[in-house]
């Protein structure tokens, strides 16, 4: 049984990471145990910039996008040294582990960490790409999903009034999760994913014959891995010659409250993290698996790449 923990958020922030850290801190306290809010993630934690948390100091966050402990991105983490310092700074103050909430960088940090020490860690899948092996969740992708299709809905106005093909890039970084469900549930014509491969060509031809058939627009979702709006746009209007623009949504897509699934799925998580580290256990992610919280080993973790799910690739060629 530890008597204290700390928590931390890492790398790119993501809508939901306030309802995790919140859930991490008040089931510590609830279980009696003294939980540290590490700032800025790897960064905070070199440079001591860390704080004994009370349940008031994770209040009026769970509304809230982005993280209240602050992230960083971290490259003094790569050195053994780096993390040997961490490690010091967390001994220091008697904390027996550690909650690591960050995408799949953080969390390789994270496995680093237990490795070279031994300190138990714990990790939340915290990232919008939704690209963390073992889970079929990541907490803020479903937000961050929703401000896609926000951002659709609104292009296919203008794309409609126009006729044009309107050519939108979304994040994700090698993963296509979230312009295959953002484009599924926004009702693109054309998905382009890292993770499947696709001829442009063939696309401009189809879409050739779709405007003369009548078609009065086209929406095309590129995710960040499989190619830029700039370079599918360019291509399109030159192979097509029909009236194209492009819409690149970048970090508007890492913002906004999260959406009642990222509330609770976080909130979950967080506590069976906290009821975790708690307990001793180590080297575990927690996520979730056909809507249920599962535990996932954190080097397996970090050291497989997730695949899409071919039900949704195939569902994306259906309904087009
Ligand atoms: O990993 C989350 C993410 O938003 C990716 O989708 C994106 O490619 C990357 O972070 C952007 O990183 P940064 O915020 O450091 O520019």
């Amino acid at each position: 049984m530890l008597k204290s923990i700390a928590v931390m958020t890492s790398g790119g922030d993501s809508p939901g990471m306030n309802a995790a850290a919140r859930a991490v801190v008040r089931t510590a306290l609830y279980e009696g145990v003294t939980v540290w809010g590490i700032h800025d993630g790897y960064h905070g934690l070199l440079e001591e910039n860390m704080v004994k948390m009370e349940s008031k100091d994770v209040g009026d966050i769970i509304q809230r996008g982005g993280t209240f402990l602050g992230t960083a991105r971290c490259a003094r983490w790569k050195t053994p040294e780096g993390r040997q310092l961490g490690y010091k700074h967390l001994i220091d103050r008697d904390i027996e582990g550690l909650c690591v909430i960050g995408g799949d960088g953080s969390l390789r940090g994270a496995s680093l960490l237990s490795k070279e020490t031994g300190i138990p860690i714990v990790g939340l899948p915290g990232t919008i790409d939704n690209d963390v092996w073992g889970s079929d969740y990541t907490i803020g992708c479903d937000t961050a999903a929703n401000t896609i299709i926000d951002a659709i809905n609104k292009l296919r106005d203008t794309a409609s009034a126009h006729r044009r093909v309107i050519v939108l890039e979304v994040m994700g970084r090698n993963s296509g999760w979230l312009a295959l469900i953002s484009g599924i549930s926004g009702g693109a014509e054309y998905i382009l994913v890292p993770e499947a491969p696709y001829d442009l060509e063939a696309i401009c031809e189809d879409m050739k014959k779709a405007y003369e058939k009548g078609k009065r627009y086209i929406l095309v979702v590129v995710a960040e891995g499989a190619g830029s709006a700039k370079e599918v746009g360019d291509f399109i209007a030159e192979r097509t010659q029909l009236e194209t623009r492009i819409s690149v949504l970048g970090h508007i897509q890492r913002g906004g409250s999260p959406t009642v699934i990222d509330r609770v799925r976080a909130s979950q998580l967080g506590e069976q993290a906290a009821l975790a580290l708690i307990s001793g256990l180590s080297n575990i992610v927690f996520g979730f698996s056909k809507g249920h919280v599962v535990s996932i080993d954190l080097h397996d973790s970090v050291n497989n790449k997730k695949k899409l799910d071919p039900d949704y690739l195939h569902l994306s060629k259906v309904l087009f």
